[in-house]
This record gives structure tokens, C-alpha cells and sequence, in this order.
């Protein structure tokens, strides 16, 4: 039997997180063997109680959660309790899990388990890159033992989502994913345009959520907030950032269009700060460092999202 490959993600939940955990869960060629957590979507104290309560909605208390650093490396950045709802999972009122945290940070779970698993760890990240860039300032021949990196985030061609110029996660603390990107020889990369380029029919969505399964249902409670939101602002299609980022990560063989590009962010611009600069036409001389997803397998996508619901 072929041994499961070992997934540790790095995440600030988060709806589309936790979409992207119960896809993670649903998978049966992969081994979730840890969950970090970042501040991001919300404060650090409500996405770690975010991540142990989806572990234990998806039946997985037996996954272990590492909190992490609770704010940026340098700079304070605004959260976005707008879109996710005050305690970042739809402001529900949901009972905290059972369970609770290792008492190991992230950033050190994160070396270790590099190292249990060197060689074969699958990386995925979901959130702002603050544990991953502390952990590499504590030991740089980290990206040596990662097989395979996946970040969702950044904004290629720089239609950002929290400014004109820059994506969330990357945004949020610039500095952290300029050390990751310039740590990393390559790097899968799952950014906003991409996110908008693939969205989810309300429709389909409502459909799937009606599965007859606590994981449907607990998701259709959190997600409702930003289901609203999202077709108050962006009409008939829902968007899941974090979803196709998992897509990828589990399925690689669902994409349909890349590009491999030098990618850097810009730490200094007053109006682009957190800006992910692609070197489309390869003028700077630096290495393809990222991946750049260009286009997924829509209707695999849409089976991944809907599995992931409907599973007991
Ligand atoms: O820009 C979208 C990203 O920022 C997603 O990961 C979302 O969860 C937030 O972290
Ligand atoms: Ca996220």
C-alpha cells in the first residue's frame, strides 16, 4: 500500500480555510499530520479556537494544532473580521472545542516535523507567512526537507483584494513572505486573481451545503456571513481562496495552466506595499522561483469542494 504523503498546513481560519481543511480531511492520499496557526483573518486567539473546533467538527481531534506568532514580524496590519465575521467563523456563536493546542509553537512544530518527515512533507499555507518565515529565520536548510511547498496568496499581476496592489495573506505581513519566497528555490503559488478567476456557484454551493452531514452543516452556519457578503458584492460567485490553493496542494494533476516567474513582494512602496511583483518578462535576471497557477480543472474543483461537504 503506498504510504500517504504527510501535509502540514500552515492557516489563520477562516471560512475559506476551513473549506480547505475539510477538503484536506476528505483526502486519502494525504496524512494531515499537524495544523499552525497564524493571526490573520482574525487574532490569533480565535483562529486557533477556529482550527480545533473544525478538527472536531470533522471528526479529527486527534490532529495537532500549534498556535502560533500572534501578530505580524514587524509592522500591525488590519484583519479581516469584515469579511469572516468578528471571530473569523461567522460570528455564530459556536461551543468551543473539547480539546486544546500543543503546548509546542508553530514555527518549532514546524521545523520538527520537517525533519520526521524530510523528504516528503507536503506544505501548505494558508494564511500570512509569519510562522513559516520565523521558523526558516531559526533554521534556514528548512526548505531542503519540504518536498513541496503551496502558498496561497499574492496577486500576480497585482489586482489585490486588501489594497489596489496586494493580496491579504502576503499583505498582511510583507516582510514574512519576502523571507519565504527568497527562501524557497520553488514554490506553488494559488493567488487572488486566480481565486476570482475560479469561483463557486452560489447555487451549487447552497446545494452542497444541504448535505446530510454535521460538516455541511457546521460549514453552512460559519460561511452564511460571507456567503452574504460575497453576493452583495462579487454577484453569482462565491470565492474560496483557500479552497483552490488545497485543490492544488491535493490535485496537482487539476491544473490546467501555469507559468513559472521570478516572484518577489515589495516591502517599501507607499501605494504597493505587500504588492507580489511578477517578472513576467524575465527582465530582473533572477530565478523562476514560483509556480503560478493560471487555470484549474473547474469541474474537479467544484467534486473536491462538494466531497469535502458531504463527507461523514
Ligand atoms: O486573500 C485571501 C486570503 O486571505 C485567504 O487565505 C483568506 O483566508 C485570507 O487569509
Ligand atoms: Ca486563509
Amino acid at each position: 500500500m503506498t504510504e500517504k504523503i504527510p501535509l502540514l498546513i500552515d492557516t489563520d481560519p477562516g471560512v475559506d480555510d476551513a473549506l480547505a481543511l475539510l477538503m484536506a480531511f476528505n483526502d486519502t492520499a494525504h496524512e494531515v499530520v499537524g495544523l499552525t496557526v497564524a493571526a490573520g483573518n482574525v487574532g490569533l486567539g480565535r483562529t486557533v479556537r477556529n482550527a480545533l473546533k473544525l478538527c472536531e467538527v470533522a471528526g479529527r481531534s486527534d490532529v495537532p494544532v500549534y498556535a502560533g506568532c500572534p501578530g505580524p514580524l514587524l509592522h500591525p496590519s488590519p484583519d479581516a473580521a469584515d469579511v469572516h465575521g468578528r471571530d473569523g467563523f461567522g460570528d455564530v456563536g459556536y461551543a468551543p472545542a473539547a480539546h486544546g493546542t500543543q503546548a509546542e509553537h508553530a514555527a518549532l512544530a514546524i521545523l520538527r516535523l520537517s525533519h520526521v518527515h524530510a523528504g516528503r512533507l507536503l506544505l501548505v499555507t494558508l494564511g500570512p507567512l509569519t510562522n513559516l518565515a520565523l521558523a526558516l529565520k531559526l533554521d534556514p536548510t528548512l526548505p531542503h526537507r519540504v518536498a513541496r511547498l503551496v502558498v496561497m496568496g499574492g496577486a500576480v499581476s497585482a489586482h489585490g483584494n486588501l489594497t489596489p496592489a496586494a493580496e491579504f495573506n502576503v499583505a498582511f505581513d510583507p516582510e514574512a513572505a519576502h523571507l519565504v519566497f527568497d527562501a524557497f528555490p520553488t514554490f506553488d503559488v494559488v493567488d487572488w486573481e486566480a481565486t476570482l478567476a475560479h469561483g463557486l456557484p452560489h447555487a451549487s454551493v447552497e446545494q452542497w451545503l444541504a448535505a446530510p452531514s454535521p460538516r455541511a452543516a457546521f460549514y453552512e452556519q460559519i460561511s452564511r456571513q460571507t456567503r452574504l457578503w460575497s453576493a452583495d458584492r462579487r454577484g453569482d460567485h462565491w470565492h474560496s481562496a483557500d479552497a483552490l490553493a488545497m485543490a492544488l496542494a491535493l490535485h496537482p494533476e487539476g491544473a490546467s495552466s501555469l507559468a513559472e516567474r521570478p516572484l518577489a513582494v515589495e516591502l517599501a512602496g507607499i501605494l504597493t506595499r505587500g504588492a507580489t511583483v511578477t517578472d513576467w518578462n524575465r527582465q530582473t535576471g533572477r530565478p523562476d522561483n514560483a509556480r503560478l497557477l493560471l487555470a484549474y480543472d473547474r469541474r474537479r474543483f467544484e467534486a473536491l469542494v462538494q466531497a469535502a461537504l458531504a463527507a461523514t
